[in-house]
C-alpha cells in the first residue's frame, strides 16, 4: 500500500492526483474555505490574534483549500501545505510548500480525508488466529503470517466480537501519525476530518480503490488510490469533541437557506443559485456531511463544543466520485 500509494511510481507522486480521481470538500466550492476561514478566525480570536498564527494543511493534495484561503485570510496568517506530493503549478505565493509537517504549531492544523489514505495493516481472523493479509501486483490475495506486534495489540483492544473470516484493517498507523500531528500543536485546534469506521466494524473490513472517479478494486499497482475508512474511538483523547460535518458546516454559519429570489441581476441569482448547491453538497449527511470531525483544542477552549452535537457510533461515511455526486464507500 505505502508503496503503490507513495513509491516513486505512486498514485499521489502527481500534483493534485485527488481532484482528477475523487471529489473532496475542497473541490466543492469557496464555501468550504470560508466554513474553514471562520473556524481559524476562531481560533486565532481564542489566542488574542498572535503575530504568527498559522493554518497548516496536512495532506493539502491539490491545495485547493489554501488557494482560496489565500484571499480571503488576513496577511498575517501564513498558509502552509504539507505533502508527499509536489507543489501544483499556479499557487498563490503566499502558501508555502512543504513534505513534512512543522515540529510547532500556532493555530489551526488540519487533516482533511488524510488518514483514510494512510497505509493500513489488512487482517482477517482465522482459526489459528489473526492474520496478515497479503496481495501481489495483480490484486490477487493470500494469507500471510503474525501482524506485528503494535496491530495485534491495537487488533486486541479495538477489534471486538470478530468470527473466523472476518477481516478489518489496524487502525495503529493512522493513530500514530494522528498523534504526532495533533502532538505538533502547540497552542491551538488539530482537526482531522474523514470517513468513519462503523464500531462495531463490517464484517469484511472497509479496504477498496478509486479510479477516474469509479470504485474499483484495491489493487496496488500504482494506478488507483487505496483506501479504509477511519476509527475515530482510538485517536479521541478527553476534550475532544466528535461531530459531524453537517453539525461543524452548521456551527461555522454554513447553511442552506431559502432559495434565493430573482431580481433581475442573473449573474448573482446564478452565483446564489450556485452556492446553496455547494452548501447542500457539503451537508449532505448522506455524503459530505456525514463526515467525522475529530477536534482537538491545545490551551484554548474548544471553538466548536457543543456536547449535544457529538455524533452517534454509526454514522454513514461516504466518499464523494468526480463523476456522480454521492459514491458510498
Ligand atoms: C485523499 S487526498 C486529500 C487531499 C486534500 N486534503 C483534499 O481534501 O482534497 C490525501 C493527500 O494526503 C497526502 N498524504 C498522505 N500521507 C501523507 C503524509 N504522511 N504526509 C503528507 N501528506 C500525505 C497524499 O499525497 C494526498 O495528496
Amino acid at each position: 500500500m505505502s508503496d503503490a500509494l507513495y513509491g516513486p511510481a505512486g498514485f499521489y507522486r502527481d500534483a493534485g492526483a485527488p481532484g482528477h480521481h475523487f471529489r473532496t470538500a475542497a473541490h466543492t466550492g469557496s464555501e468550504w474555505a470560508a466554513a474553514i476561514a471562520a473556524l481559524a478566525d476562531r481560533v486565532d480570536e481564542a489566542l488574542a490574534r498572535p503575530a504568527d498564527f498559522w493554518v497548516v494543511d496536512v495532506g493539502a493534495g491539490g491545495g485547493e483549500l489554501l488557494r482560496e484561503l489565500a484571499r480571503l485570510a488576513p496577511s498575517r496568517w501564513r498558509l502552509i501545505g504539507v505533502d508527499l506530493a509536489p507543489r501544483s503549478p499556479g499557487l498563490p505565493q503566499r502558501v508555502q510548500w512543504q513534505s513534512q509537517p512543522p515540529a510547532a504549531v500556532t493555530g489551526l492544523l488540519l487533516a482533511v480525508e488524510l488518514l483514510d489514505v494512510v497505509p493500513v495493516e489488512v487482517v482477517e481472523l482465522t482459526a489459528q488466529g489473526v492474520r496478515r493479509v497479503e496481495v501481489d501486483g495483480d490484486g490477487n490475495e493470500r494469507l500471510g503470517g503474525l501482524p506485528d506486534r503494535v496491530d495485534l495489540e491495537w487488533l486486541a483492544q479495538w477489534w471486538d466480537g470478530a468470527v473466523v473470516g472476518d477481516r478489518t484493517e489496524s487502525g495503529y498507523s493512522r493513530d500514530e501519525l494522528w498523534a504526532r500531528l495533533r502532538g505538533a500543536v502547540t497552542r491551538g485546534l488539530a482537526v482531522a476530518i474523514d470517513y468513519r469506521r462503523c464500531n462495531p466494524p463490517r464484517p469484511d473490513g472497509t479496504l477498496t480503490g478509486f479510479r477516474d472517479g469509479r470504485q474499483v478494486a484495491p489493487v496496488p499497482d500504482g494506478t488507483c488510490d487505496l483506501t479504509a475508512h477511519v476509527f475515530f474511538e482510538s485517536m479521541q483523547r478527553v476534550g475532544d469533541i466528535v461531530v459531524s460535518q453537517r453539525d461543524a458546516l452548521h456551527q461555522l454559519g454554513l447553511t442552506v437557506r431559502q432559495r434565493p429570489r430573482y431580481d433581475g441581476d442573473s449573474e448573482a441569482y446564478l452565483n446564489a443559485l450556485s452556492s446553496m448547491g455547494h452548501v447542500a453538497e457539503l451537508t449532505d449527511p448522506l455524503g459530505l456531511g456525514g463526515f467525522t470531525w475529530l477536534v482537538h483544542p491545545v490551551a484554548v477552549e474548544n471553538p466548536l463544543a457543543d456536547p449535544a452535537q457529538v455524533l452517534p457510533r454509526n454514522t454513514p461515511a461516504r466518499r464523494t466520485s468526480v463523476r456522480t455526486s454521492s459514491t458510498p464507500r
